[in-house]
């Protein structure tokens, strides 16, 4: 084979320009790939980097499932209003001592106090109107799970008939609750004051809203919520006096259903406790609250508290409103009575229908007791409220019979329908549904 022949097809040809100008062609070649080389070495690394983190993040442990801790004070307004939104659907916030100190001016507004401890007046950085009570510590300190959790029953539990909490401090200075404010306080203020600045048809829609109120924690909400303390001081007024029951969930929180019974037996607030409570070893219900509501009722009625104070004690004991009710009633007298407590002659028929229904709460036996919704249906009108049986036995004999004086099953067995209570009125036919009905 030739010489010419064994030369490799594919060598390169000589360089045009001589051998420096190869070289200089090498070196460029290898500063661009050097270049390269860290380019996409830093790209590496940071790609690595990122999916580390992401999968760190992703395989890192859920956050403790601790309320949260919002420090308010470095929040702008929007946020706040949002904050308060989600509140509606969130669980209470959790506040520092120290926030509520700030929020309180150093608890400088005392807005009053009872069983629980006392209120004070605060707002939040927003202007938001609060209101702070401090209770009384007498919670064991290993209660804190237990406290979180009664918190967040209540922080959970909504209706327009009930206070808002907006939250809660719990540490090992103090226990407080956060609600939101209600400008015209309490009712007992309003309605025990000479001014009666309520008129009578406020105080009727506010009756009705109150008994709303407790139907949605005896009836509709989760887990039954029994009150143990209505009372007209536990119905808060906001600016437009719309009803509101408070401190519902304290009993249970304080551990007050349980331990707060009185030298005498006796639980929640006297003049409104049940007589149940009277009675060792006898169960309570959620009617108890019912028995409550209707004292207050004869309380908007009378506008007067039911039992006088400052009078010698047998007279005492004859000015008892509630007894005096329903001998009225025994006397087919109610009418003139609603009218003597300064109930004008147009809303005399609801007077009455709010007395009759105050009877029928009040009935000895727990079972004869109205529920809260029935309570609410006579209230509102529209059913024909049946005459109530005697109450008040247990004022003159002692002992467990006199709450079941009444066959319980007369009652349990309507309880779905109510007619025990209340009779359906015949609806009034309209005037094409009675040409419909004559034509067919
Ligand atoms: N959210 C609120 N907004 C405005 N005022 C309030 C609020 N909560 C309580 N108050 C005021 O503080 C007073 C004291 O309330 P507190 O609940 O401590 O006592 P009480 O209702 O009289 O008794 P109890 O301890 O049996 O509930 C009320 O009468 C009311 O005037
Ligand atoms: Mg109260």
């Amino acid at each position: 084979m030739p010489p010419e022949m064994s030369t490799p097809a594919f060598s390169s040809p000589p360089p045009a320009d001589g051998g420096g100008a190869s070289v200089a062609g090498i070196i460029v070649g290898l500063v661009v790939l050097v270049i390269i080389g860290i380019i996409s070495l830093t790209c590496a690394k940071m790609t690595t980097r990122a999916i580390v983190s992401d999968l760190q993040a992703r395989v890192a442990p859920p956050p403790p499932p601790t309320l949260n801790v919002v420090r308010v004070w470095e929040i702008d307004v929007p946020t706040m209003e949002r904050f308060l939104q989600e509140l509606a659907k969130d669980r209470p916030v959790r506040f520092t001592a120290q926030q509520l100190c700030s929020f309180t001016t150093n608890y400088s507004t005392r807005l009053g106090s009872g069983g629980f401890g006392i209120v004070y007046k605060g707002q939040f950085p927003n202007g938001v109107q609060i209101a702070v009570k401090v209770l009384n510590r007498s919670l064991d300190r290993g209660a804190e799970q237990q406290f979180m959790a009664e918190v967040s029953t209540i922080g959970r539990t909504y209706h327009i008939n009930l206070v808002r909490l907006y939250g809660f401090c719990y540490d090992h200075i103090m226990s407080a609750l956060v609600y939101e404010y209600m400008e015209n306080g309490s009712l007992d203020k309003h309605l025990f004051s000479d001014t009666q600045a309520i008129e009578w048809v406020k105080l009727h829609e506010i009756a009705i809203g109150t008994a709303k109120g407790i139907t949605y924690l005896h009836e509709e909400c989760e887990q039954r919520i029994i009150h143990y303390d209505i009372k007209p001081g536990n119905v808060l007024l906001d600016a437009n006096f719309f009803p509101k029951v408070a401190d519902f969930g304290l009993a249970k929180l304080c551990n007050r259903d349980n331990t707060h019974v009185s030298s005498t037996g006796y639980r929640g607030t006297p003049g409104y406790s049940a007589p149940e409570f009277l009675l060792k070893n006898y169960s309570i219900t959620h009617k108890c609250d019912v028995y409550s509501f209707g004292m207050l009722l004869f309380e908007i009625v009378g506008r007067r508290r039911n039992a006088r104070v400052g009078h010698a004690e047998e007279e005492e004991s004859m000015d008892w409103f509630p007894k005096y009710v329903w001998d009225e009633f025994e006397k087919g007298e109610l009418g003139a009575m609603i009218l003597s407590c300064g109930i004008e002659e147009n809303e005399r028929e609801k007077g009455e229908r709010m007395a009759m229904v105050a009877l029928w709460c009040v009935q000895d036996s727990p079972e004869a007791r109205p529920p809260m919704s029935a309570v609410v249906k006579m209230l509102e009108g529209g059913v024909e409220v049946k005459p109530p049986p005697k109450p008040f036995h247990y004022l003159y004999s002692v002992g467990v019979n006199v709450l079941n004086i009444l066959n319980s099953s007369d009652c349990t067995s309507s309880e779905g329908t109510n007619t025990y209570w209340y009779k359906e009125t015949t609806p009034v036919m309209a005037k094409y549904e009675i040409q419909m009905a004559s034509s067919g």
